[in-house]
């Protein structure tokens, strides 16, 4: 099932929406030249054999409920959170399947047509189905609830991501809370017990609470976190079924906090202990521009996390240049955080002073919104070149394309539309002194 004409293969069924601006049933023609072999449409339409419904979307919706309902021992799993669902959800990927078929989200597709798509994934033999359930206002997980009701909800972490559109990091709350208050009795909420917000959802839901995190209320905890010169985190993994070591393959240490609600997921779900930490450990990035990590020939490391920032990911991407750049020079390249709304300047400001109190080498502060980071810097004692503000990514590239030697260790990340995640993939491509292919 497709809802992009392009997406279109032999033998989809292609869902033609009415958008804000375009109208699905245009582009039939383009999905049966793809190969899909019908389309679900509100009027009928030549190149295809259509479903004609009064309205595509509530029949979408329709669709994926029955499938839920027909498939009714598939374990629905929600993850929700302001950073790091789509990592937990590969990580979780990556574990459940080795312990019956799971169907997750692809990349970041999390809104509501996202998590209907990945619905209409499963068959009578998935075991698990993984919905990272993104949310953008008050209702919209309630909403996605209501269609697919998940059996365990993880809440991450609320922080200040997408501030200027919810108003409060409150409302951001009540708007994660949304999952685990939509969880059954019979049901489980892997809670953050280190994130106050997130704990405090514990007595909103009717499902069983499991904590997760350092603290030591937490049931799955991580004890004796270190992180290797990569910045990659070793931890023991402790549960009241025993504890075992986990060496992660992913880098940064909020890793940790992601892994340990997976173990939560996987305990639950039966996974034996020992099982799930050989699991983690061999979990490899599955979504692009997230810590992405890369040497290039002449020995620089370029890391692009630039899939999307903010404040929380930005700190953590931050410590993690620390800990790879033991010994060696680090840059930290950043852009502009989007959506913070009156919080923007003292947050990108903060981000500056962050950089330095890090001992970062050097800063470069990319384009439109990042003046403050410079700032920052400056005010924490940033000298001469340590700290530097460039107006646009093509001064960026010949800036570092100029300066950078090998040894250094590059990190380059700001919100998606930014756009440094093609500074980061320009940077691996061209080595020292060569012009970018
Ligand atoms: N637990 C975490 N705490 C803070 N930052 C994190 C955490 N997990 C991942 N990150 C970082 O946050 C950024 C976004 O990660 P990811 O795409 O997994 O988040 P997301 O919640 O899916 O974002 P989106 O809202 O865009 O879907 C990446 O830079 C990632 O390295
Ligand atoms: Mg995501």
């Amino acid at each position: 099932m497709v809802t992009d004409s392009r997406e279109a293969t032999a033998g989809s069924l292609y869902v033609a929406r009415i958008g804000e601006a375009l109208d699905g049933h245009q582009f039939v023609a383009s999905a049966c030249a793809q190969g899909a072999v019908a389309a679900l449409t509100s009027r009928p339409v030549a190149d295809l054999p259509c479903v004609v419904v009064q309205d595509v979307q509530v029949a979408f919706v329709s669709l994926a409920q029955a499938l839920v309902e027909r498939n009714a021992h598939t374990v629905i799993i929600g993850i929700t959170g302001s950073s790091g669902k789509t990592s937990t959800k590969d990580l979780l990927w990556s574990v459940l399947q080795r312990h019956g078929e799971t169907v997750a989200n692809v990349g970041s597709l999390n809104s509501p047509i996202g998590v209907l798509l990945t619905v209409c994934r499963i068959t009578p033999t998935t075991e698990y189905l993984v919905l990272e359930m993104g949310s953008r206002g008050i209702g919209h997980i309630e909403y996605l609830t209501r269609i697919v009701p998940p059996l365990i909800g993880v809440v991450l972490n609320v922080g200040t991501a997408h501030v200027g559109e919810f108003g409060s990091r409150q409302v951001i709350g009540a708007a994660k809370a949304e999952l685990v208050q939509a969880l059954p009795p019979t049901g489980f909420a892997v809670l953050n017990a280190d994130d106050p917000v997130v704990w405090g959802m514990a007595s909103q839901t009717r499902a069983h609470v499991i904590a997760v995190g350092k603290s030591v209320r937490a049931t799955v905890r991580a004890l004796d976190v270190s992180l290797d010169p990569q910045g990659r985190a070793s931890f023991v993994l402790a549960t009241d079924q025993g504890t075992a070591p986990v060496v992660l393959g992913l880098y940064g240490e909020h890793h940790v906090g992601n892994a340990l609600a997976v173990a939560a997921v996987a305990l639950t779900v039966g996974m034996p202990l020992l099982e799930i930490a050989t699991a983690l450990g061999d979990a490899r990035p599955l979504s692009r521009w997230r810590m992405e990590v890369h040497e290039r020939a002449d020995g620089v490391t370029i890391v692009n996390d630039a899939y999307n920032a903010n404040p929380d990911s930005m700190r953590a991407a931050l410590k993690a240049l620390a800990a790879m750049g033991q010994g060696r020079r680090t840059w930290a390249v950043l852009g502009e955080m989007r959506e913070l709304g009156p919080e923007s300047v003292t947050e990108h400001d903060a981000l500056g002073r962050l950089a330095m109190q890090l001992n970062v080498s050097r800063l470069v502060a990319v384009g439109e919104g990042t003046q403050p980071i410079d700032d920052g810097a400056r005010h924490e004692g940033a000298r001469g070149e340590e700290s530097i503000w460039v107006p646009d990514t093509d001064t960026a590239y010949a800036l570092l394309r100029q300066r950078v030697a090998p040894g250094d260790v590059v990190l380059v990340k700001s919100s998606r539309d930014a756009g440094l995640r093609w500074l980061g993939d320009r940077l691996l491509a061209g080595t020292g002194s060569e012009a970018p292919s």
